[in-house]
């Protein structure tokens, strides 16, 4: 398959990473980075790979939109501008390596290690923290392994949970005014030079599960990269009707 169109490399600066999914180049400000979005799509710890047709345009879509509604409602996040159909500026930050799960509804690992049926609610949601350390294949950590691993502090932890909450609160909102269930979502932060957390990578159908509310089906309803995990097919459509449904949403508010 076709890999992702190269970057407009005009004004990029050197490539400093390349994850599974976007790539992080330097700029002339030390301050500034631009990342890229990739149609890679990688799962099971990249055992599983393939592409997503234009997934890179529409995660960068999604990303900008829904990082606009997050800081109109006073969470701080890394993006500055999105300066092409792949490419956004961010704020050079580093990351706190805690990936921060939220699950509304029981889905995905919850259920494979506890048994608590698909689709149960969770009430209240849960906030989980995962080692961002692919070569042990991002483990799930508690709050005691988080301090005895020294990642972060009492503070940083309550401050990482806070935000996660409010950020659900403002997406679960959101997309069930798009007639989406927002099952559960990962998030990463990082602090930026002055010390803030700042809100960083990306909120797209590979860091959510997003069932359609009114398909009653538990294939047909997925609209995530659950689509590509399953081999549900269509999984290109699934990512583009989510952001048809955001974009009419911030279009014309019910
Ligand atoms: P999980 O059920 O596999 O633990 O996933 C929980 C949520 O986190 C789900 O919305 C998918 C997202 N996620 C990522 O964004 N990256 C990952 O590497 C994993 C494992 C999950
Ligand atoms: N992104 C992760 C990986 O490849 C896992 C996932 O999203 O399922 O490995």
């Amino acid at each position: 398959m076709a890999n992702s169109p190269a970057p407009s490399a005009d004004h990029l600066g050197q490539k400093l990473y390349e994850g599974k999914a976007k790539i992080i180049y330097a700029t002339d400000n030390p301050e500034v980075l631009i990342t890229y979005f990739k149609d890679d799509a990688t799962a099971f710890n990249a055992q599983k790979r393939g592409q997503i047709l234009n997934k890179g345009v529409i995660n960068c879509k999604i990303t900008a939109y829904l990082y606009a509604l997050l800081e109109k409602q006073g969470i701080a996040t890394h993006l500055l501008e999105t300066t092409s159909e792949r490419e956004q500026r961010i704020k050079r930050v580093q990351i706190v390596p805690l990936e921060v799960v939220v699950r509304n509804l029981a889905a995905g690992s919850l259920c494979k290690q506890t048994g608590i049926a698909l689709g149960t609610k969770l009430e209240p949601s849960l906030v989980e923290f995962y080692y961002k350390n692919d070569d042990l294949g991002d483990p799930l950590l508690t709050r005691d392994r988080i301090f005895a691993m020294g990642l972060t502090s009492p503070e940083r932890l309550t401050e990482l949970t806070q935000k996660a909450e409010a950020i659900n609160h403002i997406l679960s909102q959101f997309f069930t005014r798009c007639g989406i269930t927002l099952v559960d979502f990962k998030l990463e932060f990082g602090t930026d030079s002055a010390g803030t957390l700042l809100l960083a990578d990306e909120i797209s159908p590979d860091t959510c599960r997003l069932w359609d509310t009114s398909q009653p089906d538990e294939r047909q309803r997925v609209m995530d990269k659950d689509r590509f995990r399953q081999d549900l097919g269509n999984v290109a459509a699934g990512y583009q009707a989510v952001l048809e449904r955001i974009a009419a949403q911030l279009e014309n508010p019910a």
